[in-house]
């Protein structure tokens, strides 16, 4: 059971709603009514670092059954069925007496593979959650795994992240003969693209074959370890041949 005093403190960094969310990555609950519109029932979604659950539950509170909603958190004090449930009540978004299905929760390290089986998801989004993982072209390529044939990605990812000395400021390097790839001209070749939001970029990409496959790691660094006010984990890596 998490401690008041510490669900509290963490909730203004973990329980963001779809209006953050859709600031960060576009009018993504536009993107679940096309699909229940043209027939898709339940629309699959996946929230890769939901926290606290917010954004799930008041697309539950939107669309009821109509949308089958997951989410994956790295450990469950970062938002386990209790912490998502509690949040809800609080939120307005669930009543005690809410016997309707709760968002599916899972846990671990995005870096190691999603939890998911192939083509399980219609939607998969995330917001302050891109900068932590390690393994970034190994997470881009299981998202692509995860994702439907006509499935959706957007994942809240600044390019250039204003509050990180330039040194570290880009989180996801890519080289080519001594040059640098930017990771939008990356992701176009592979079909994807860097879109801005009202609020920051996102990445935008579907069920692409191949992306993350031609990139070799090279080195990543946990920006804490150099300073522990700066958040992220950045991942450098070199296009193969
Ligand atoms: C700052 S919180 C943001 C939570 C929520 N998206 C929000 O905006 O309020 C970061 C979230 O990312 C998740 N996360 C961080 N690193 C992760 C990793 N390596 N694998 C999976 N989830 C991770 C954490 O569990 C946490 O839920």
């Amino acid at each position: 059971m998490i401690r008041d005093s510490h669900f509290r403190a963490k909730q203004p960094f973990r329980a963001r709603g779809v209006a953050e969310l859709s600031a960060r990555i576009g009018d993504v609950d536009a993107e679940i009514v096309r699909r229940l519109d043209a027939g898709t029932t339940p629309v699959r979604v996946l929230e890769l670092g939901c926290g606290y659950g917010s954004v799930l539950l008041e697309w539950r509170q939107r669309h009821g059954e109509r949308i089958a909603l997951t989410g994956l958190n790295r450990e469950e004090q970062d938002g386990d069925d209790a912490i998502v449930r509690r949040n809800g009540i609080e939120r307005g978004l669930v009543d005690a007496s809410d016997t309707a299905a709760m968002p599916a929760l899972a846990f671990g390290d995005a870096a190691d593979g999603l939890p998911f089986a192939d083509a399980s998801f219609d939607l998969v989004v995330s917001q302050v959650a891109w900068l932590y993982f390690g393994r970034k072209a190994h997470v881009l390529r299981e998202i692509a795994r995860v994702l439907d044939r006509d499935g959706v990605a957007r994942i809240d990812a600044d390019e250039i992240h204003p509050r990180l000395p330039p040194e570290y400021a880009r989180l996801f390097e890519i080289w080519h003969r001594g040059r640098l790839v930017p990771l939008g001209d990356y992701l176009a070749r592979h079909g994807g693209a860097i879109r801005r939001a009202d609020q920051g970029e996102y990445l935008a990409f579907g069920k692409l074959e191949g992306l993350g496959d031609d990139l070799l790691p090279v080195a990543e660094i946990d920006l804490a370890t150099i300073d522990p006010d700066w958040d992220g984990i950045k991942c450098i890596y070199r296009l193969r041949g």
